[in-house]
């Protein structure tokens, strides 16, 4: 059975001492969550703080970005190894935002996931769509590019340090979020991907987070949805209130006490 996973990422939001504070509220009201893996991904610059606030927590601390290479003349970058040095465990690769914005590629992409294994840590995949692709009816081959080639060379053992988000370009800061319906079929799509590229057990043991306008008020339905195993929150991870709300969902009864 799949853990559910709920994971925030804060963006580019948040001074240190503002990220303790978040951090620490959400410590305390996160105390009681145990069927449930949390992931909060702060600035680079507030990693550690955090990560020591959430030492004594079951909450786990994430990067948002890394570079491929373990060090050397790259200015501006950081490397898996120094995320973990920092408190990571978890580092979310490949976000839309990385892809449209700093032109990463599948490749480079890959590159990154290789380099987070490596490093003894989990990562997060994000793929997605724009409303462009979805509309020209692209959507599948999209994604289906996204994840092969953001997996190559990944084996089945390494899959278990795997996530993959599912945020739809059009759904991320809009409001809009995916149907419960439309996402469940991408998830079931993404499922299936997966027990092609890799093996039947992969594909049943992955979990698939969905992403984009995630808030207290829609996680219930995505979250009854059987291939939807979690979350990856943006603005509403940004509030103690709103974060806590998502990451107590209530369970679905196919969930009944997953533990992994
Ligand atoms: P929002 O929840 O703000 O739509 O952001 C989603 C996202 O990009 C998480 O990585």
């Amino acid at each position: 059975m799949r853990k559910p996973l709920i994971a925030g990422n804060w963006k580019l939001h948040k001074t240190i001492n503002e990220a303790k504070d978040l951090a620490k509220t959400l410590c305390t009201k996160l105390a009681d969550v145990h069927n449930t893996d949390i992931v909060l991904a702060p600035s680079f610059t507030a990693i550690s703080a955090v990560a020591e606030i959430c030492q004594e927590s079951t909450i786990k601390v994430g990067g948002q970005n890394c570079f491929p290479e373990p060090q050397g003349a790259f200015t501006g970058e950081v490397s898996a190894a120094q995320l973990n040095d920092a408190g990571c465990t978890y580092v979310i690769l490949g976000h839309s935002e990385r892809r449209q914005l700093f032109g990463e590629d599948d490749a480079f992409i890959n590159a990154k996931i290789h380099a987070v294994l490596r490093a003894g840590m989990s990562a997060i995949l994000c793929v997605g769509e724009t409303l462009e692709q979805r509309e020209q009816g692209d959507l599948f081959e999209v994604l289906g590019a996204q994840v092969r080639n953001g997996l190559k060379d990944v084996n089945d053992t390494q899959m278990e340090h795997v996530v993959i988000a599912y945020e739809p370009i059009w759904a991320i800061g809009t409001g809009k979020t995916a149907s419960s319906d439309d996402a469940a079929e991408v998830h079931a799509y993404i499922r299936g991907l997966l027990q092609g590229v890799f093996s039947p057990a992969v594909a049943q043991n992955t979990r698939i987070i969905y992403g984009g306008s995630v808030k207290p008020d829609n996680i219930s339905e995505l979250m009854a949805q059987a291939d939807i195993d979690g979350a990856l929150v943006g603005g509403a991870s940004l509030n103690a209130a709103d974060f806590a709300a998502i990451a107590n969902f209530p369970r679905p009864l196919h969930m009944a006490d997953t533990h992994r």
